[in-house]
């Protein structure tokens, strides 16, 4: 409605002796003597209702209708005067737009039931159920007994047998939602619309005698009004908090009692902050320690200097291959360093055939060899260069390695599930160069061997000048820092001002070899322990990393449905899906990091995520139950990881030791899996007080290999004097 067009109206509301009632429609037309009955709003109500048939109801509803123009003119939005006049606006808004707020309503819980598919489809089968009754008491009346059934009865059956279904799909929620919704929008538009309408009968109201017959219909109507919305508003919410109150008392019966049951087992994984601070201490005593010497066999961590002396200045140049190799699969990469750390990437991932993983040594060079030759050949990069020419190869090879110079490097052991024949004790650098040369017109050197922690420090020290660590949470677990190598008893290479610290990689995934671990360990770690392929070592990487969180994770349910905790009664009955839960319950790495990851984050109302992953592995129809307590195992494991990573970053920051530190960090726990991040930076930002930054290290053992190259090119061709940037404050 325009602003003239308003005042004309209000003109001739004023001087009209009568109001008009069609603006006020509930005590309208039909109800036009309303103030001559009395006042009992579920007579007058009921009595109205009666007579009103559907079609009448609606053209009056329509007739109400207000213009949208006007509904959502943003220029009558203000905010009212006082209290006094905020409470007249909103009884008289609430009247006056009341066929516009039923739209409102009607669209709020239209969107609210489309975005509920459950529950959209179990109303469409009460409809469709209640158009049935319709179509069969046309042709026929329904009789029981010879007793007849009336109509409304057989709509009110089929309303009750759906009401169950309702509330197993979240419609107390819904309900509630739409009820929150509805009234935040209209009480805000509502208290903020200020109708010109309104505005002139908050004057009259004031100005006017109150023996006026026109105020004393207005506060009829909005009397009749209020108690409208009252009485609507209290029914609603009574039946939304019944049904949300039954909804809540299935959900939360079933939590306590499920929580009872599974309690005892998942409390030696539950890590207080005191046990965190112990581990924290041995892992700090541990790292001096292996500083000191190099008696692996004693020692739990090796502490292995890697010859990187040197973060990049962004001076490097050139271009560089890397061969990546640390997990179930390696990436060959094609690096170019364009100078101030800009750098271009191509690269491919080559699967590694199981067979290679677990066979001999030299085969599993040979196939790297081969992947190399491939990658040159499919990218034409011989094709610009000398008949001469040979690619400088970085190395990243991450396993722990005894490095004796940038390019030789013994393999102390395997880890990771990899266990290749005659490489342990061996060169990896000269065994890959070697395999290399085997191959004709493969011309390549390798030139430095770097750990992935070591290129992932170097990637993000190119951007962040006071990154002085690189820890990787991915497959296996390890970290890398600058250390000062007057902290370094046992180096024995070149000490001056060039060489004033290097990095040490920790190989922090053997802690507890010793048994400084015991007092946080399990009977399922151990079990898990001993099952493995490298049993007493990496203990601490099997308490985190990805590789292992999954089949943790598996031995607890093993263990949860040997004691009938988990899938009651569901093995003896039902043998026809007995092989596929045997294969699950007997296969050792079928359950992985990525189930623990999405199961944790599932928050759907019936944990459908967590059903769709039991039931891809073999355990299917899984109840809400079962699905529920295997939502807690994979969040308890999963916070242990992530509070022992924490743990362990935070003794990287204290011996760091500077006022604000970046730790690069990556690996698929820190990148996919959100949950674990954010309890890791939770809880490091409990154990640490010192400002601290995680970054996630982007390709980092692939650009930050090239890197280690090409400073150690850069320091070739131009031997540097004393370069104060790269030290630890
Ligand atoms: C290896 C480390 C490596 C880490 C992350 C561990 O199993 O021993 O050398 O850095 O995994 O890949």
């Amino acid at each position: 409605m325009s602003d003239m067009s308003a005042t004309k109206q209000l003109a001739g509301d004023m001087n009209s002796p009568a109001p008009q009632h069609s603006e006020i429609p509930l005590g309208t037309s039909t109800d036009n003597n309303v103030s001559s009955t009395n006042n009992n709003m579920s007579t007058w109500a009921m009595s109205n209702l009666q007579k009103l048939n559907v079609t009448e109801l609606y053209t009056q509803q329509r007739q109400s209708l207000r213009p949208w123009l006007d509904f959502f003119n943003t220029n009558q939005f203000k905010p009212p005067a006082n209290i006094k006049a905020g409470a007249r606006r909103l009884v008289f808004n609430v009247e006056h737009f009341q066929t516009n707020y039923f739209i409102v309503i009607i669209i709020l819980s239209i969107y609210c039931i489309i975005t509920t598919p459950a529950l959209l489809f179990i109303l469409l089968a009460m409809g469709a159920g209640c158009y049935l009754v319709s179509l069969k008491n046309h042709e026929s009346p329904l009789t029981i007994m010879n007793h007849q059934i009336a109509i409304s009865q057989q709509y009110l059956a089929v309303f009750c047998l759906c009401v169950p279904l309702l509330l197993m799909v979240g419609a107390g929620s819904a309900i509630f939602w739409i009820l929150g919704a509805s009234v935040f929008v209209i009480f805000l538009h509502a208290l903020f619309h200020q109708t010109p309408n309104q505005e002139a009968f908050g004057v009259q109201m004031e100005e006017m005698a109150p023996s006026s017959d026109y105020i004393l219909e207005f506060k009829i109507d909005v009397f009749k009004t209020l108690k409208i919305v009252g009485i609507t508003t209290g029914v609603l919410t009574a039946i939304g908090l019944g049904a949300y109150y039954i909804h809540r008392r299935t959900q939360s019966s079933k939590r306590v009692i499920l929580r009872d049951e599974v309690r005892n087992i998942l409390r030696p994984f539950q890590l207080t902050e005191e046990q965190l601070r112990r581990v924290m201490a041995n892992l700090n005593t541990e790292m001096t320690n292996g500083l000191k010497s190099d008696d692996t066999e004693n020692l739990d961590l090796a502490m292995f200097p890697t010859y990187v002396h040197h973060g990049p200045s962004g001076q490097e140049s050139g271009e560089y291959l890397v061969v990546d190799l640390g997990g179930s699969n390696f990436r060959v990469s094609h690096v170019s360093i364009e100078g101030r750390n800009r750098m271009r990437l191509n690269n491919k991932i080559f699967l590694i055939p199981h067979s290679l993983l677990l066979g001999e040594g030299e085969k599993l060079f040979d196939y790297i060899a081969e992947c190399l030759q491939r990658f040159i050949d499919d990218n034409k990069l011989s094709l610009l260069k000398s008949a001469n020419y040979k690619f400088d190869l970085a190395f990243t090879f991450s396993f722990p390695c005894k490095q004796t110079s940038l390019r030789e490097a013994t393999l102390v052991s395997w880890t990771k599930g990899f266990s290749c024949t005659s490489v342990v004790g061996n060169d990896v650098v000269l065994m890959l160069q070697q395999a290399i040369d085997r191959r004709k017109g493969l011309k390549i050197q390798v030139v430095a061997l770097v750990n992935d922690t070591v290129g992932t420090l170097m990637a993000c020290s190119s951007i962040y000048r006071d990154c002085k660590a690189g820890v990787i949470l991915g497959t296996g677990t390890n970290a890398c820092y600058f250390e000062n190598l007057d902290n370094v008893p046992k180096w024995t290479g070149v000490r001056d001002n060039i060489h004033k610290q290097v990095i040490i990689s920790t190989e922090w995934g053997a802690l507890g070899r010793h048994g400084c671990l015991d007092f946080i360990r399990t009977d399922i770690d151990r079990e898990l322990d001993e099952s493995s392929l490298t049993p007493h070592q990496q203990v601490f990487e099997k308490m985190i990393s990805a590789l292992y969180l999954g089949e943790i994770v598996r031995l607890i349910i093993v263990d949860l449905v040997q004691r009938s905790i988990l899938f009651p009664g569901r093995m003896q009955k039902s043998p026809s899906i007995r092989p596929d839960y045997n294969i699950f319950l007997i296969l050792r790495g079928s359950f992985y990091a990525k189930h623990v990851a999405d199961i944790e984050n599932d928050t759907t109302e019936d944990l459908s995520i967590t059903t769709t992953i039991l039931t891809s592995i073999g355990i299917h129809d899984p109840s809400y139950d079962d699905c529920y307590i295997i939502r807690e195992v994979c969040k308890t494991v999963s916070l242990r990881a992530a509070k022992l990573a924490a743990a362990a970053v935070a003794v990287l920051i204290n011996r760091l030791n500077m006022s604000s530190v970046t730790v690069a960090i990556d690996g698929t726990l820190f990148r996919h899996h959100q949950q674990f991040k954010h309890n890791l930076t939770r809880t490091l930002g409990r154990l640490v007080p010192r400002t601290h930054r995680l970054v996630l290290s982007e390709d980092g053992s692939s650009k930050g290999s090239a890197l280690v190259a090409a400073v150690d090119r850069r320091l070739k061709t131009a031997p540097m004097t004393y370069d104060k940037t790269n030290l630890p404050s």
